[in-house]
């Protein structure tokens, strides 16, 4: 018999761990024409805010060695076209949708997932309270216990389905972050967002991102981000979702190993878009190769000296 590759979270059912990063196949159309979103655990959509944003003017992204720069400045089509246009094409799709969720105040997290809570296509809502690419709010509430804390409480009430809450590495204490989003009823934890970076072209000696800083993404943070897995893993009793730098099996088998129940892949998905199939695919001979029976059996058994 296959490894059972199913997850269960906050009682919701993925077929796979496997999920894309926000942000990196915006609303899944153009990723359906490369293969069918059936393969995936689930598909998490561009960050969505209140109003349409167009986000910064380009250059917008970066590549940097061990990664990219990004500062897209969170454009998107606002949660009424999000509604109208994004989440018809959505409800055809036989994978999971979480969708993601930013914001520059409370309320405008509330507004959102209370517009959410009617869409019963939507199985989860990830808090993006960790964007480093904005100037006002998000990351201010991702920095900060108590607001932290205040959002996902306010969150809460009008949403009834699992709330995942994305946790930023820009911080003093992820750990501090990840007890005080556990403390305001957020159902599972994912991270970590991009770290902030930049990066000048040494000819004009302008930054080379028009937002002059951006976030660091790809594998040069997968050494990070695995820390922080692993030290929220001890920390809180709440399911993780991995991200940051993961783009094969080895990626896969670490963050689990670390701590988190499923993954997501982000920056990978630019050179792969299939990546996370593949991965899938690979997980599978690994387990079978370890004799083990479910993907399960592999979170948080890292063998620490
Ligand atoms: C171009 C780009 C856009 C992103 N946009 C968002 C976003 O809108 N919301 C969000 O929560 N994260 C966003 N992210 C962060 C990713 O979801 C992910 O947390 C990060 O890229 C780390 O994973 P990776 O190393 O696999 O890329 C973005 C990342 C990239 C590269």
């Amino acid at each position: 018999m296959k490894p059972d590759m199913k997850v269960t979270i906050a009682g919701v059912e993925f077929a796979n761990p496997l999920m894309t990063a926000s942000g990196c196949c915006g609303y899944g159309e153009e990723l359906s024409g490369v293969y069918s979103l059936k393969h995936l655990g689930a598909l998490v959509t561009k960050s969505i805010t209140a109003k349409p944003r167009e986000g910064h003017p380009p250059p917008r992204t970066a590549e940097v060695p061990g990664g990219m720069l990004n500062a897209i400045g969170l454009a998107n089509v606002g949660i009424d076209r999000f509604i109208s246009e994004k989440i018809p094409f959505l409800q055809k799709q036989n994978t999971r949708i979480i969708v993601n969720v930013a914001g520059s105040t409370i309320h405008e997290y509330v507004d959102i997932c209370s517009r959410l809570e009617d869409q019963p296509r939507v199985d989860m809502v990830e808090l993006n309270i960790s964007c480093p690419n904005v100037n006002e709010g998000g990351m201010e509430i991702g920095a900060s216990p108590p607001m932290t804390e205040r959002t996902i409480r306010e969150v809460r009430r009008v949403f009834s389905r699992p709330i995942v809450a994305k946790l930023s590495p820009n911080v003093t204490s992820v750990v501090d972050i990840a007890k005080a989003a556990e403390q305001g009823g957020a159902d599972c934890l994912s991270l970590i967002n991009s770290l902030v970076g930049t990066s000048v072209d040494i000819n004009t000696w302008r930054p080379r991102l028009t937002n002059n800083r951006g976030g660091l993404t790809g594998p040069g943070i997968k050494p990070i981000a695995l820390a922080m897995v692993d030290a929220v893993y001890n920390a809180t009793s709440l399911p993780i979702i991995g991200i940051g730098g993961i783009s094969n099996v080895i990626d896969a088998v670490e963050f689990f190993l670390c701590g988190a129940t499923a993954l997501q892949v982000g920056t990978a998905l630019f050179i792969h878009p299939d990546a996370p199939v593949r991965i899938v695919r690979d997980l599978q001979d690994y387990l079978e190769q370890k004799k083990l029976s479910s993907i399960t059996e592999l979170v948080g058994k890292v063998r620490k000296y």
